[in-house]
C-alpha cells in the first residue's frame, strides 16, 4: 500500500522540471571553453561542438565505465570528438562512440543525447518528461542581425521555478508595484496557441540614462513565451526610437535552484538627438553596443528587484486575485501542458488549476 502522503505545508508545482526547451550555453561560450559541463534539469551534462558547428548536448558520464567527461576531470575535444579521460573512448556529435585506443569501438557505447536547437547564437536542448522526444519546437527563423549589438548575457542563480519566473510576463500589477512602471496597459488580450503564449503591453518608465539625462521612456513590449524555458521580448521604445530584444531563459539546475539567463541585444538608435546630443556624435557602430550596456543594466535592476520575491515565495495554486492582476489563471492553464504525465488540469478557459492535487501523481 502506498505510504500516506502528508498534506504539504505549501502548494507544490507538479515537477521541478517541466517539459520544454532549456538554455544550455551560447555559441560564443562553447567556442571559448570547448566543453560546457553543468548541472541542467537535475542531470549532469556536457556540451561541445565539432568543426562543422554541430553541437552535442549529452549526459556527462561515459557509457563505458562511467567517468565524468567534463574538462576538470580531463575530458577534451579532439577533431570534433569528445574524448573520455578514463580509457580514451571517442564520441562524435551524434553521441556514438567511434574510436577507442586499443580495440574497435563498441556499437553499444552511445551517449544519452538531448535534442538541441540553436537560435540567435543560443543553444537549447529538449527536456522531455519520461525521456520523450520533442513535441514542439522553438522558432526556427533567425532574427536579423544587421545593425544589432552583440548579445549581452547575465545569469543569476537563485531558488525558484521557471513557471514562477515566467509568470512575471503576465503579472501586470507587479510591473507597477515592484518595478515602478507607469500606466501599464495591455494591448489586446493575451493569446494562447498550443505551446505559444503571446502577451502585448505598453508602459512608460522614467530612467536616468548614464547619469546624464532623466528620460521618460514609452515602451511597447511583446512577449513570446514558448514553453517555460524560453521567453522572448521584443521591446520598442518610442521616445528615442530604440529597439531591443530580450530573452529571459529560466533553466532549472537541480530541483531547487534555477539559472535565469537574461540575454539582451539592442538595435541602432534612430533619433539620438531627441535624447542626448552626445550620442549623435558617436560612430554609428558604437551606438548599439553602448545602448545595449545601458539597457542591460536596466534589465539587471528589474531582475534584482524580483529575485528576493521569487526566491522566497510560496506557490499558491489558488491565488486570491484582484481585478488588476491580469490573466494569471489563463497563464496557469497554459502551463499545465508542460507536465504531461499528470492529469490535464484545465483547458484554455481560465479555470482554476489545482496543481496541488496533481503533485507527484
Ligand atoms: S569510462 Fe570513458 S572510456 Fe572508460
Ligand atoms: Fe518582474
Amino acid at each position: 500500500m502506498p505510504a500516506q502522503r502528508k498534506e504539504p505545508a505549501n502548494d507544490l508545482l507538479p515537477s521541478a522540471f517541466p517539459e520544454g526547451w532549456y538554455f544550455v550555453a551560447s555559441r560564443k561560450e562553447l567556442e571559448k571553453v570547448r566543453i560546457v559541463r553543468k548541472t541542467w534539469m537535475g542531470t549532469e551534462i556536457v556540451a561541445w561542438s565539432d568543426e562543422n558547428g554541430h553541437v552535442c548536448v549529452a549526459e556527462a558520464y561515459c557509457p563505458h565505465l562511467g567517468s565524468d567527461m567534463g574538462p576538470s576531470v580531463g575530458g577534451r575535444v579532439r577533431d570534433g570528438r569528445l574524448v573520455c579521460p578514463f580509457h580514451g573512448f571517442e564520441y562524435d556529435t551524434s553521441g556514438q562512440c567511434v574510436a577507442t585506443p586499443f580495440a574497435p569501438a563498441p556499437k553499444a557505447a552511445r551517449l544519452r543525447v538531448f535534442d538541441s536547437h540553436e537560435l540567435a547564437g543560443l543553444v537549447f536542448a529538449w527536456w522531455g518528461i519520461g525521456g520523450r522526444l520533442p513535441q514542439w519546437h522553438l522558432p526556427t527563423e533567425e532574427p536579423d542581425q544587421d545593425g544589432w549589438s552583440d548579445l549581452h548575457i547575465w545569469t543569476p542563480r537563485f531558488a525558484s521555478h521557471p513557471q514562477e519566473t515566467t509568470e512575471n510576463s503576465v503579472d501586470l500589477s507587479h510591473l507597477r508595484y515592484v518595478h515602478g512602471y507607469d500606466s501599464v496597459s495591455r494591448v489586446g488580450p493575451m493569446s494562447v496557441d498550443g505551446h505559444v503564449l503571446v502577451s502585448d503591453f505598453d508602459f512608460t518608465t522614467t530612467r536616468n540614462i548614464a547619469r546624464i539625462a532623466s528620460t521618460r521612456l514609452r515602451v511597447s513590449a511583446r512577449t513570446l513565451v514558448v514553453g517555460l524555458g524560453y521567453s522572448f521580448v521584443e521591446v520598442h521604445e518610442h521616445t528615442i526610437g530604440l529597439d531591443m530584444r530580450l530573452w529571459i531563459l529560466a533553466t532549472p539546475v537541480d530541483g531547487t535552484l534555477i539559472d535565469l539567463s537574461v540575454v539582451s541585444q539592442t538595435g541602432e538608435i534612430r533619433n539620438p538627438s531627441r535624447w542626448i546630443a552626445g550620442l549623435g556624435f558617436l560612430p554609428v557602430r558604437l551606438r548599439a553596443p553602448i545602448m545595449n550596456k545601458i539597457m542591460a543594466s536596466f534589465e539587471r535592476r528589474d531582475v534584482l528587484q524580483d529575485v528576493p520575491i521569487w526566491s522566497t515565495k510560496s506557490y499558491r495554486s489558488r491565488p486570491r486575485l484582484a481585478r488588476s492582476d491580469g490573466e494569471i489563471m489563463r497563464y496557469r492553464a497554459y502551463c499545465a501542458q508542460f507536465y504531461p504525465d499528470l492529469p490535464a488540469a484545465a483547458g484554455d478557459t481560465g479555470t482554476v488549476v489545482d496543481l496541488r492535487s496533481a503533485a507527484d501523481g
